[in-house]
């Protein structure tokens, strides 16, 4: 299992140019299910997420003419497989983004039950109870959730908790379905509004996507999918708070700061200057960092996936902060980690309290999902001595070229077998 060695007390300088959007890509590759003919999606991240579910729509029956590069190059019109198989969908909770697609497309889907992963159960009931309302039948057996649905028929349906890939699930899958479909507290994250925005592109007809009422009439086919994957806006923030934290002077490129707005305030807060420009943010830190109070919500509240990075910066603020994270019920793995390097941090229920320390201490760490495993190589830019960071894969899975890209900016980083 590969290794991540962090030096600490390298300032950060220079720029640094975001890739495409994880968890925009994934829905995209998804949609592509519905579709009949050759789409292709351009922009798209190095990362190990987007490599799994090209295999599984692979497995579908998908026919893939090119994948190398940020470019993908795939065919839906010969799918025919509506089983999703547990090796593949085990590794990656967003494999149940083919539920929604496959029913609307095959009247059937069989997709394993994604496992639970670090940050908590995550079930799929609200991704289940909004197909069903569409008018699928659906079965849980043997870790698979089995759908059927001879004609999917539009309905209004109230989604009971914000879902992000629950939203994109029933609205893919309205988009073939009969009449009209109204979805009431859909989730409102720009990953939404650019699958909404690819889809129509594609023939769908989506109305309100970016707000919390989302209305589609569906339509009988959908033309290929052409796009260009949005920035991601969560790699964006992670090296904004890296330049924060190591008191460097960076510019991050090919970024939307529209979609950063919380975390832009967040860090302004604590004392880092950031100027923003159309698709640029300029961040400079200077050493003297201010404790800030942080509630992750659903967007456009402050994103849970920016919760560990924000977390590490204010390990070394002058005072004390809060962090509430209302979104998982356990994402605050990364804490035990931070702890061991030096950081004062104590757990009361959903709220995390930071006291400031006046540095941390290398030492060998592990990360748990994706963003823990950013925020402890966040740790290593400015720890004394060494930072091993271990299970590198969650990072592999999210983040293109971390070491590389953060190398470029002057870091003291590298991977080892
Ligand atoms: C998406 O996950 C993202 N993943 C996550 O990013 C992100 O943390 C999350 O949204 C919140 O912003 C992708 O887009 C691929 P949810 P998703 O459904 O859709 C509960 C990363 O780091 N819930 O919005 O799975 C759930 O347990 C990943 O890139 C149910 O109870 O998240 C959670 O507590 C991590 N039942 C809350 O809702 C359901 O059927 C929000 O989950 C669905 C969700």
């Amino acid at each position: 299992m590969d290794k991540i060695i962090v030096e600490g007390g390298h300032p950060l300088n220079g720029q640094v140019t975001i890739s495409g959007a994880k968890n925009a890509v994934l829905p995209v590759l998804a949609a592509t299910l519905l579709t009949q003919g050759k789409s292709e999606i351009q922009a798209v991240p190095g990362v190990r997420d987007v490599t799994t579910m090209v295999r599984l729509v692979q497995e579908l029956g998908v026919k893939v003419d090119h994948f190398e590069g940020d470019r993908v190059v795939l065919d839906a019109t010969g799918m025919n497989n509506p089983i999703a198989p547990y090796d593949l969908v085990s590794t990656m909770r967003a494999s149940c983004l083919v539920l929604g697609p496959l029913l609307a497309r095959l009247g059937e889907a069989k997709v394993s039950l994604p496992g639970g992963c670090a940050i908590g159960a995550r079930p799929i009931d609200l991704h289940i109870k909004g197909l069903e309302a569409l008018g699928a039948k659906i079965q849980l057996e043997e870790g698979y959730v089995h759908g059927t649905a001879k004609k999917l028929k539009g309905v209004r349906h109230t989604f009971d908790l914000v879902t992000v890939t629950g939203t994109m699930n029933v609205m893919m899958a309205a988009t073939l379905a009969e009449g009209e479909t109204v979805l009431s507290n859909a989730a409102r994250e720009p990953e939404v509004s650019f699958l909404a925005d690819v889809l129509n592109q594609s023939g769908a007809k989506i109305k309100g996507a970016g707000t919390d009422k989302i209305v589609i009439h569906g339509v009988t086919s959908l033309t290929p999918i052409e796009c260009q994957i949005l920035p991601d806006r969560i790699e964006a923030a992670t090296y904004m708070i890296a330049a924060a934290i190591a008191n460097g002077n960076v510019e991050v490129l090919n970024c939307t700061p529209g979609h950063m707005k919380p975390i832009i305030d967040k860090l302004r807060q604590a004392g880092v200057t950031v100027d923003t420009s159309e698709n640029s943010v300029r961040v400079k830190g200077n050493g003297q960092l201010s404790p800030v109070d942080i509630t992750t919500e659903p967007y456009p509240g402050f994103a849970t996936d920016v919760q560990a990075q924000f977390m590490t910066l204010m390990t070394l603020a002058k005072g004390q902060s809060r962090i509430t994270e209302t979104v998982f019920e356990n994402r605050f793995m990364h804490v035990a980690e931070l702890k061991r390097m030096g950081a004062d941090i104590s757990i009361e229920g959903h709220t995390a309290t930071v006291r400031g320390v006046e540095y941390l201490s290398g030492a060998p760490v592990m990360a748990t999902d994706l963003r823990a495993s950013a925020c402890l190589v966040l740790a290593g830019l400015v720890a004394e001595r060494d930072t091993v960071v271990s299970r590198v894969y969650h990072i592999d899975r999210g983040y293109q070229d971390m070491e590389k890209k953060l190398s470029q900016l002057g870091a003291a980083i590298r991977r080892v077998k």
